[in-house]
């Protein structure tokens, strides 16, 4: 056969194949999110995502230790509140469990960065991500108590915060309390393309945060919907967001792509919790080799162009990088 170019020549051997690698993946993109809860000595394993725990503030000391040893210095923090109501006020109080949190890990992990993901479900009585009126959540009210709450996380030591509630104009409303307040350089990170997904539902689970009736739709996106999401992108970007996250990662790469072209800030992709719970049930049953399939879906999240990833795997997938099997 007289073939000249031959697409194999590049793949025989491992040294080869990596010096024509095109994504090299590096420990420092990935954020892992983890769940603090009010009370002491709790490690409670999550039965809908096996392997992932809610900590009380002092039994997340160790798992920060952990993870700073295996090479992941990012968290973002999830609250979950003893107590619930109609306006979500553990969101923005003082003494909230996010900002307890934070206080703590800032003054014993001052090498580690700290995000915190700001809404209101986890603090609602009804689920919703913002205050009601009716059965309608209110977007412009809820825009004060969201910057109440960044700013709150901020003052209590975040590094970053990341709205995730989707109401219209949050970006705007936290960027300006914040320099309001002298916090003119802590970055603002947008879920702004997030869809309305069932992939959220161990997470609602994990944060008891399933709306008490009706469902999201108000607020995130259609799944069906594309150029929506980069309509939500560039207004973040235009309201000052300096990271744009879109959510869930592993069904929605070609917004990765889309986005990484349409936006000049880094892109973030989120792996749900239901893509780890997917990836747990399927090793546990055989079906899957949970290691290659973690690297995998990794790699096809960098591959398709962003640039920070949050993963509830982000230890072990450190520890595959720094094992030469992924990047
Ligand atoms: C809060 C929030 C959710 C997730 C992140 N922030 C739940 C939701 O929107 O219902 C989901 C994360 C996950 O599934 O891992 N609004």
């Amino acid at each position: 056969m007289n073939m000249r170019i031959r697409p194999r020549r590049l793949r025989y051997g491992e040294t080869l194949r990596k010096m024509v690698r095109e994504t090299r993946v590096d420990p420092s993109s990935l954020i892992y999110p983890m769940f603090v809860k009010e009370g002491t000595g709790i490690v409670e394993e999550i039965p809908t995502m096996p392997g992932q725990y809610r900590y009380s503030i002092d039994t997340m000391e160790r798992k920060l230790e952990e993870l700073l040893d295996a090479g992941v210095s990012s968290v973002m923090f999830f609250g979950i509140p003893d107590h619930k109501d109609e306006v979500g006020s553990g969101a923005y109080a003082e003494d909230g469990i996010v900002q307890r949190a934070v206080r703590l890990a800032r003054r014993e992990f001052p090498e580690m960065y700290l995000i915190t993901d700001v809404c209101m479900c986890e603090y609602t009585s009804h689920g919703h991500c913002g205050v009601l009126c009716g059965h309608d959540v209110d977007n412009d009210a809820t825009l004060k108590l969201l910057a109440k709450s960044a700013l709150s996380h901020v003052q209590a030591g975040a590094d970053m915060v990341a709205p995730s509630d989707m109401m219209d104009g949050r970006v705007a409303a936290i960027r300006d309390i914040l320099d309001e307040n002298g916090y003119k350089n802590t970055p603002i990170m947008s879920y702004a393309v997030k869809y309305a997904s069932a992939f959220y539902g161990p997470f609602r689970d994990a944060a008891g945060s399933a709306p008490a009736f009706g469902d999201r739709k108000s607020y995130q996106m259609d799944y069906h919907n594309s150029r929506e999401g980069i309509k939500e992108a560039l207004l973040d970007v235009q309201e000052g967001a300096d990271i744009i996250m879109v959510k869930p990662a592993m069904s929605y790469l070609d917004m990765v792509a889309k986005i990484k072209e349409a936006v000049q800030v880094p892109v973030a992709s989120y792996s749900v919790s239901g893509e780890y719970a997917m990836i747990k049930a399927g090793a546990k049953l055989g079906y899957i080799d949970e290691e290659k399939i973690i690297c995998e879906t990794a790699a096809s999240a960098f591959r398709a162009g962003c640039d920070i990833y949050l993963t509830y795997f982000a230890k072990e997938i450190a520890q595959y990088m720094q094992e030469g099997k992924i990047g």
